[in-house]
């Protein structure tokens, strides 16, 4: 039997805009072998930082139940991330039981790369279909102030060679790009991957969570990244692959691939929004801009049915309104949320 017909109730569901919900996210660990200034500042993220407590942290077992109730909602794409999901011990073994879940046929992953090497056969063999890896700067010295770590991009870079070699395609690498940090090293940075397979995507800083002292001054525009990058070399838009697509595409005239753009800060996309977060204790959240979530924990360990959580899940999406980028966009100095508060951490929900 389809797994649709389970909770005919939430099949299709759609949001206060209309939106629909297609893409899950699930951060499967808020611990992070990476220090990233913009994400976990090790100023802040020291020895000495409490991250969840093991039993705060949904099981994989938990994790397919819900994955299994959101597939019930029109969901059919699933993002692995984290903080880095790769420091979760078995994570093939979770990715092996999503991808037999009916309805799903699209299983991606977000990491560092930096354990990338030894895990890729296994998740291949578990039936990942795509993954993304963050590395921001192809320089030795700016990769090590981004990450946080003394070592350089070359695990990184092995990591993306054997995924590679594997046959996952397509390999997307994503550069997160900071003012006076690493824009001067995007175009090193799209060289090194060009004619590859590998899509580079540059991603406007965000001012997601509280901890990554964002100012606009250092949000360098997608205009002006694909203005320095056409450059170098001639570049053509591209059409998105699908409606929704985060990713502006441009390819590279001389047939050597494509680049992407990520314009979350000067061209929101919130009116495609059809993402929904789960965080590593087992939240539902909305938006990556949200203060908090609605706990799915506390029901899945208090005995609740599939179809009482599907009804909650139901309940959170169809009265859902989310746009904060959006309404950034019109207001710079807007600091709210959806519902007032901190703003969650990115690592705790993905990105
Ligand atoms: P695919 O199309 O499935 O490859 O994924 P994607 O293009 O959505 O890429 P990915 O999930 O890697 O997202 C890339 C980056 O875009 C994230 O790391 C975020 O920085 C940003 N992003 C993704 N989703 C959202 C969103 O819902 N809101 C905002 N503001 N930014 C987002
Ligand atoms: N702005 C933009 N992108 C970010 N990421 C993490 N923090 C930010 C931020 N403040 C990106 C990472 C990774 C993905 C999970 O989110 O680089 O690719
Ligand atoms: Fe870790 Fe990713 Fe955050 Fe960097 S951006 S600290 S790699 S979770
Ligand atoms: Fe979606 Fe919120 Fe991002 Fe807008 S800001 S695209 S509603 S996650």
């Amino acid at each position: 039997m389809s797994q649709k017909s389970e909770f005919p109730l939430i099949n299709g569901i759609t949001d206060k805009l209309n939106r629909p919900v297609r893409d899950l996210r699930i951060s499967v660990t808020d611990r992070c072998n990476f220090r990233c200034t913009y994400c976990m500042p090790a100023e802040i993220f020291g020895e000495r930082y409490e991250f969840l407590p093991r039993p705060h942290i949904l099981s994989f077992e938990e994790i397919e139940r819900l994955a299994r109730i959101f597939a019930a909602t029109g969901v059919s794409k699933l993002r692995i991330t984290g903080g880095e999901p790769l420091v979760r011990a078995g994570l093939p073994d979770l990715i092996a039981t999503l991808s037999k879940i009916d309805g799903i046929d699209d299983i991606a992953l977000t990491t560092n790369g930096y354990l990338l090497a030894k895990n890729a056969y296994a998740l291949k063999d578990a039936g990942l279909n795509r993954i993304t890896i963050s590395l921001d700067s192809i320089d030795e010295d700016i990769f090590k102030k981004m990450s946080g770590r003394p070592q350089g991009p070359a695990n990184t870079l092995e990591g993306i060679k054997v995924a590679t070699e594997l046959g996952f395609s397509p390999i997307k690498i994503n550069v997160v790009v900071q003012r006076g940090v690493n824009d001067h090293t995007l175009v090193d940075t799209a060289r090194y991957f060009k004619g590859t397979g590998a899509i580079v995507r540059f991603i406007e800083f965000m001012d997601v969570g509280t901890k990554n002292g964002w100012d606009l001054s250092q949000v360098v525009t997608s205009k002006e990244v694909i203005e320095k990058i056409g450059e170098e070399f001639t570049l053509e838009p591209v059409v998105a692959n699908y409606a929704g697509e985060v990713a502006s595409r441009y390819r590279y005239a001389d047939g050597d691939g494509e680049i992407g753009v990520i314009s979350s800060v000067s061209e929101p996309f919130c009116g495609n929004c059809t993402r929904a977060r789960l965080s590593t204790d087992g939240k539902l959240v909305t938006c990556l801009f949200a203060s908090g979530g609605t706990d799915l924990k506390e029901s899945l360990r208090s005995g609740a049915t599939d179809n009482e959580i599907a009804e909650i899940v139901g309940r959170v999406w169809t009265g859902r309104t989310d746009r904060y980028s959006d309404l950034r966009s019109k207001d710079t100095e807007f600091k709210g949320n959806a519902t007032g508060g901190d703003k969650v951490e990115m690592y705790y929900i993905g990105g």
